[in-house]
């Protein structure tokens, strides 16, 4: 859990920006909710010296001293780089110099890396066939895990690739903690939700230390409704997907921080089980997402997916959710009991929007862990 910088600021991100999101991360409450990395995505590069050793444009008067400032908080910092001669937005990239820049990172106190494939697709495209393309980005890959290893710290290794070549099937292989499983997301319902629940038949590849990554988040953007940011938090934390958050921390309303900061829906998310949650029911434009949680119980969410204002009603059999009765609820959003659940489960579900419960076994109700009365 975190943030990264690109969503919201693009090219503009510098270390004024860092440090005043590194700031907002605490004062917001983001920080005690568990969001840790602030990670600083594509532009931050400069030029390499005599020696090829890479420094930070001048955006980013010294990396060191942000990093100081970063942990200071209690929180980590992230980088960003390519395994091509450039990167996305045309910076310098890691191409043959990844030992030596997997010591700068280190050197600096970096705890978490991006490696973002775009500039060496233009190498690849020269290779002699497809399988000696892919060997290439495997290789390449490899090379910068191999690499951070040798600096002995501990550094987050996050694969972007878009999700091509199957990468949920090798991307642990290569030592990859997280591994991006789709193109870029923009902030529009179309494009989460496109990519939220696109994440079909992917659940048996993430697991504790490597996680298919669906993309940042856009919460607070502005560009979605709340019952749509609902939803792109509920399904991210249904797919024990990374939380990094991509707005304005800095300037966030407070229906924003309470989407990014709900207890139970990051509980949901940061489960230990580690389970990412699949499609269960599908009916029209009607779809429940289930995730089963370490201590037996299941998180639920159904989703309205149906293009048009009209809140629907959905009436799921508990059987076609894998759960037999009884069971009694609570509704996450609503932060309310619902008591037990009839075999049928009815739920109202607002257009683009979500019902997310926390489902257990058994007839007691939701006791949010408070002790017996005596
Ligand atoms: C690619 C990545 C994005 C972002 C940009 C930066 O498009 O997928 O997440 O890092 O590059 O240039």
């Amino acid at each position: 859990m975190g943030w990264n910088s690109w969503n919201h600021f693009a090219s503009t991100v510098s270390d004024a920006v860092i440090r005043g999101q590194a700031d907002a991360m605490v004062s917001s409450g983001m920080r005690d909710a568990g969001y840790i990395y602030v990670n600083v995505d594509d532009t931050w590069e400069g030029e390499r010296d005599s020696k090829g050793v890479l420094h930070p444009n001048a955006k980013f008067p010294d990396m060191k001293a942000l990093a100081d400032y970063v942990h200071g908080k209690g929180l980590k910092l992230g980088i960003y780089s390519s395994p091509g001669p450039k990167t996305c937005a045309g910076y310098e990239g890691s191409y043959g110099h990844e030992e030596q820049d997997a010591k700068t990172y280190a050197d600096w106190g970096i705890d978490y890396l991006k490696y973002d494939l775009c500039g060496l697709r233009p190498l690849m495209a020269k290779a002699p066939s497809k399988a000696a393309a892919h060997q290439m980005m495997l290789e390449a890959y490899r090379r910068m895990h191999a690499a951070l290893r040798k600096t002995g710290r501990p550094i987050v290794y996050s694969l972007c690739q878009y999700g091509k070549d199957d990468v949920w099937k090798w991307g642990a292989s290569v030592g990859g903690n997280l591994w991006r499983t789709t193109e870029d997301i923009s902030d529009s319902y179309l494009s989460m939700a496109g990519i939220g629940f696109g994440q079909i038949d992917l659940a048996r590849y993430a697991g504790p230390g490597h996680w298919n990554d669906p993309d940042m988040l856009e919460v607070g953007n502005g560009g979605m409704n709340e019952d749509e940011y609902r939803t792109h938090m509920s399904l991210w934390a249904l797919l024990a997907a990374p939380l990094l958050a991509g707005n304005d921390l800095s300037a966030m309303t407070p229906a924003t921080t309470a989407l990014l900061t709900n207890r139970e829906v990051i509980a949901i998310d940061q489960d230990r089980s580690g389970i990412q949650g699949e499609r269960v029911w599908v009916e029209g434009a009607l779809e429940a997402w289930v995730k089963p949680l370490a201590d037996h119980s299941k998180a639920v969410g159904f989703f309205n997916r149906a293009d048009k204002t009209a809140t629907a009603e959905a009436q799921v059999p508990l059987a076609k959710l894998g759960l037999q009765g009884p069971v009694h609820a609570h509704d996450v959003w609503k932060n309310k009991d619902l008591g037990v659940l009839p075999e049928t489960v009815r739920v109202t579900i607002p257009a683009h929007g979500v019902a997310l419960m926390i489902i257990r076994p058994g007839p007691a109700p939701h006791t949010q862990g408070s002790p017996p009365q005596a």
